[in-house]
């Protein structure tokens, strides 16, 4: 029987953001855009009330926080345990103690993902320690992933560089990749990271760019290659309607916001993957404009350096993005 699990003290936030690296102040002034009011801050970790729910530029949101007065780490280690099994430590002071109660918890093995790979359906909490004697912790998290972060099995050989990461990620979270059958419209596809991914995966893949692709994925036979504007493409020039369109051209964010607004329109049923470069500081009303697309999110992966990622689904997915709220 698991043990009562005790009061927890009062707060006055109801999220915790744990920020994307090198990302802190775009965190910050994207919840106070979104009406967010932001209470404390501590190390990487942004405490906010109002507004709850998953943001774009965290890594991992913490979505139901509670404090609890502890006597000794093995009344954390129980405290932890009577709410649920799995729990990743994300440290924030009084770190040996905070490790020895994490020592005393259910091991966890977090081995990397061989892709195509599932999101854990097991949720896993955050904890750590805020003082000696105050633990904070989270059972529910945006990601299932330890500080958002899934880690994969690297293939050194297969693709021409290290952008297959970012898709890997992406149709992870995604949860239902394409597959053989579908046809994916790849824009700004040059070398061909992605493309290599989307043929792997057994899909017909249209790559469009003004550079050439790796000459081993061109010669694929899944693979069509048209050189030309990855902005002066529609639906009309295509023979068939694309089951996924994915674009990783770099460009302001204002003229991806209508290429993302172009491709839901053209193709309701589609899934829609864009990565939103960012110059500069970020401008949080830029891109809160991408979450006015119905069902769209927003995500930094832990791929992304200065950009996030666009998902419209079909499913109003990943949960782990930054959504319209009603
Ligand atoms: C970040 S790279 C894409 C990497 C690619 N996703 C991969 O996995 O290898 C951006 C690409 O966008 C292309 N690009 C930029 N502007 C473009 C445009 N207007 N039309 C077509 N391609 C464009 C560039 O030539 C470059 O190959």
């Amino acid at each position: 029987m698991p043990s009562e699990i005790p009061a927890p003290l009062p707060i006055h936030y109801d999220t915790v953001h744990l920020a994307a690296e090198d990302h802190y102040e775009a965190l910050v002034d994207e919840l106070v855009h979104r009406g967010s009011c932001v209470v404390d801050e501590i190390g990487s970790l942004v405490f906010s009330r109002d507004a709850p729910g998953p943001a774009a530029w965290a890594r991992n949101s913490w979505l139901a926080p509670a404090e609890y007065r502890v006597q000794s780490i093995g009344d954390a280690a129980r405290v932890l345990s009577s709410i649920q099994r799995n729990w990743h430590l994300h440290s924030i002071a009084h770190h040996r103690r905070a490790q020895l109660i994490a020592d005393r918890l259910a091991p966890i093995r977090f081995r990397p993902l061989d892709f195509p790979a599932r999101v854990p359906s097991a949720p896993l909490g955050a904890f750590g320690l805020l003082d000696r004697d105050r633990l904070l912790a989270s059972p529910v998290c945006s990601s299932a992933f330890a500080d958002g972060r899934p880690v994969f099995t690297e293939d050194r050989h297969g693709p021409p560089n290290r952008a297959y990461l970012k898709l890997w990620e992406a149709l992870t979270l995604a949860r239902n990749p394409p597959g053989p059958g579908d046809v994916c419209l790849d824009l700004g596809a040059s070398p061909g990271g992605w493309t290599w991914v989307l043929s792997q995966l057994g899909a017909d893949v249209i790559a469009v760019d003004r550079a050439d692709l790796a000459p081993k994925l061109a010669a694929e036979a899944r693979v069509t290659m048209h050189r030309g504007d990855a902005f002066g493409v529609t639906v009309e020039d295509l023979d068939r309607r694309p089951d996924w369109i994915l674009s990783d051209v770099i460009a302001y964010p204002t003229r991806l916001h209508a290429l993302a607004a172009y491709w839901c329109r053209a193709c309701p049923q589609a899934g829609v993957i864009i990565t939103v470069k960012c110059q500069g500081a970020v401008d949080p009303t830029e891109i809160d404009r991408f979450l006015d697309i119905d069902k769209a999110r927003l995500r930094h992966l832990s791929a992304n350096k200065h950009e996030l990622t666009f998902f419209r689904l079909p499913d109003a997915g990943p949960p782990e993005g930054a959504s319209r709220r009603p």
